[in-house]
């Protein structure tokens, strides 16, 4: 109770790499230890920066660590204003066991990218495989926003942004005017 109560109170918002830092194109190292009392400040520091940030997702190479550790907090708010509400989800050595071969384009930022928005083709459904901040195994089916927010996590770990996804140069747009064209329109996200 006290080390959470003290846990809380020192846990600091994280420094943000942003694209550029070669740190962002690097393989991040799977973690042995989830128990690591390291792995679990980690966690919950992302978890605050991640809120502090109003971002929908987070991993560990984004802040400096170049672990197989991701963070998915799906949740509507101003950048994501149609994101279904989740409990912000710790994941640990993800991988993608299956997916469908359909894909669809959708609308993604980065909190290492500013100021730019993409429209990046996705599987639309996903089954993966996390082993969570407990220490438990986990197989989940994950479709739309929050797969699509999966995906774009998982490739941080693999040192890919989503830039790297988007079919044409023309499929990027500044985030003003994302927001000018997009406020409306409940597809986009
Ligand atoms: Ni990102």
């Amino acid at each position: 109770m006290i080390n959470s109560v003290m846990n809380k109170l020192f846990t600091k918002k994280l420094t943000i790499y942003q694209l550029g830092n070669p740190q962002l194109r690097e393989k991040a190292e799977p973690i042995t230890n989830v128990q690591d009392p390291k792995i679990q400040k980690l966690i919950d520091e992302m978890l605050f920066t991640l809120r502090e940030s109003r971002g929908v997702g987070l991993a560990a190479p984004q802040i400096g660590r170049s672990l197989q550790l991701i963070i998915i907090a799906s949740h509507p708010n101003n950048r994501y204003p149609h994101a279904p509400l989740m409990e912000p989800t710790a994941m640990i050595n993800p991988r993608i066991v299956s997916h469908t071969e359909e894909t669809e384009k959708g609308w993604e930022g980065c909190l290492s990218v500013p100021m730019i928005r993409g429209l990046v083709p996705r599987y639309r459904q996903i089954t993966v495989e996390y082993c969570d901040r407990q220490g438990n195994q986990q197989v989940k089916e994950l479709d739309g926003f929050v797969a699509r927010i999966f995906q774009h996590e998982y490739d941080h770990l693999e040192g890919k942004v989503f830039l790297d996804r988007v079919e044409s140069n023309l499929d990027l747009v500044s985030e003003s005017e994302y927001y000018r064209n997009n406020q409306t329109n409940p597809k986009d996200i």
